[in-house]
């Protein structure tokens, strides 16, 4: 069988395996890095539905005792009654410190079982097993855990890194349309922020799967192995995100991530000439609609600035923006809110 493997050098070093059918040796690939013990998947109800059965029996298969627990799909799952049910499971299953969580599913399943890790018996091991592009391009890489709360999203987690990804690209076979094109938002991100030579590559669609998902992990990587704490360099990867998460609140998440991001990396790239950046406002629009993105944002920019004022990149007076300088290039450029809000009067209509 085919497939890439990218190693990232962090707190914990691990290997992302990327291929089509590779879940079949999911259990090969656990087997040399955890040995022999027990695994605890944590799936929802949709991959369940399609994919269930078939991890459950290539882990038997390989030799693993195997318990499975399921949350139902959805962002509304990624809470504290989550967390601490699941929590509850692994004791109820009686896992010891030399077992390990399986997490199954996109970043809602991700991010929860990661930070379950960090946190049952104060760490035990985890595997990422992402099934959408979304979470095999950004949340199954780089050890970011969280769930949400009332107060916002992503409040509460850990950098806690995987032991090992394992990338199937043929489960992104059955995605809907636009969970898919929600993760196309991210890889378009990777082009803007550091590689000319991949956005090019994605003007021709349908992008060549497994070599796209290859690159973005790469990038990544590279990123997450230079400022695995997110205190610099790793911003970088916000390109878009900080407008996108206001549109994304002020919309009650009814505009999902990735066509959030989308719109916020168009606004970013109208900000940026103002700020005597180069303009590739127009071509970065173009690229998007080209991918079905509806690029309008549908908030005044005194909305958008409201809800960017409770953004986690905001120190004090001053928040942090992702800028492009050409594609390819992307600077983060520290500004006073209030200026960032007057800049936002002049391109948002
Ligand atoms: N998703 C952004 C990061 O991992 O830093």
């Amino acid at each position: 069988m085919q497939y890439n493997t990218i190693h990232v050098e962090a707190s914990r070093c691990y290997d992302i395996h990327i291929g089509r059918g590779i879940l079949a040796e999911l259990g090969n690939f656990i087997r040399p890095v955890l040995g022999d013990c027990r695994l605890a998947v944590l799936t929802d109800s949709n991959v369940d539905a399609l994919y269930g059965n078939r991890i459950m029996e290539y882990l038997q298969a390989a030799g693993y005792n195997v318990c499975k627990y399921v949350i139902p799909a959805g962002e509304a799952s990624k809470c504290a009654e989550s967390l601490l049910a699941f929590l509850n499971f692994l004791a109820s299953e009686q896992l010891t410190r030399k077992d390990a969580v399986i997490a199954f599913g996109g970043g809602v399943v991700g991010d929860l079982g990661g930070l379950s890790a960090s946190l049952y018996l104060r760490g035990v091991k985890y595997v990422q097993v992402p099934t959408t592009l979304l979470a095999a391009v950004d949340s199954s890489v780089g050890g970011k855990t969280a769930i949400d709360i009332p107060a916002g999203k992503n409040l509460v987690g850990s950098f806690y890194q995987p032991s090992l990804v394992c990338c199937d690209t043929a489960l992104m076979d059955t995605l809907p349309k636009d969970i898919y094109r929600d993760g196309c938002a991210e890889v378009i991100k990777y082009g803007m922020i550091l590689d000319a030579d991949l956005y090019s590559i994605l003007h021709t669609l349908p992008f060549d799967r497994e070599a796209v998902v290859a690159r973005c992990v790469e990038i990544k990587r590279d990123v997450v192995q230079q400022d695995e704490f997110d205190n610099g360099l790793r911003g970088l990867l916000n390109f878009g995100h900080t407008f996108g998460h206001a549109i994304e609140k002020l919309s009650n998440f009814s505009v999902s991530h990735g066509e959030a991001v989308a719109k916020g990396m168009v606004i970013a790239a109208r900000v940026a000439p103002l700020c005597g950046l180069c303009n590739v406002a127009d071509e970065l629009s173009a690229l998007l609609v080209e991918y079905g993105f509806d690029i309008s944002c549908p908030y005044s920019a005194q909305d958008v600035y409201d809800a960017l004022l409770s953004d986690k990149k905001r120190r004090g007076g001053k928040i942090s923006v992702v800028l492009p300088r050409s594609v390819g290039d992307c600077t983060l450029v520290d500004m006073p809110v209030e200026e960032l809000g007057v800049l936002l009067s002049k391109v948002i209509a």
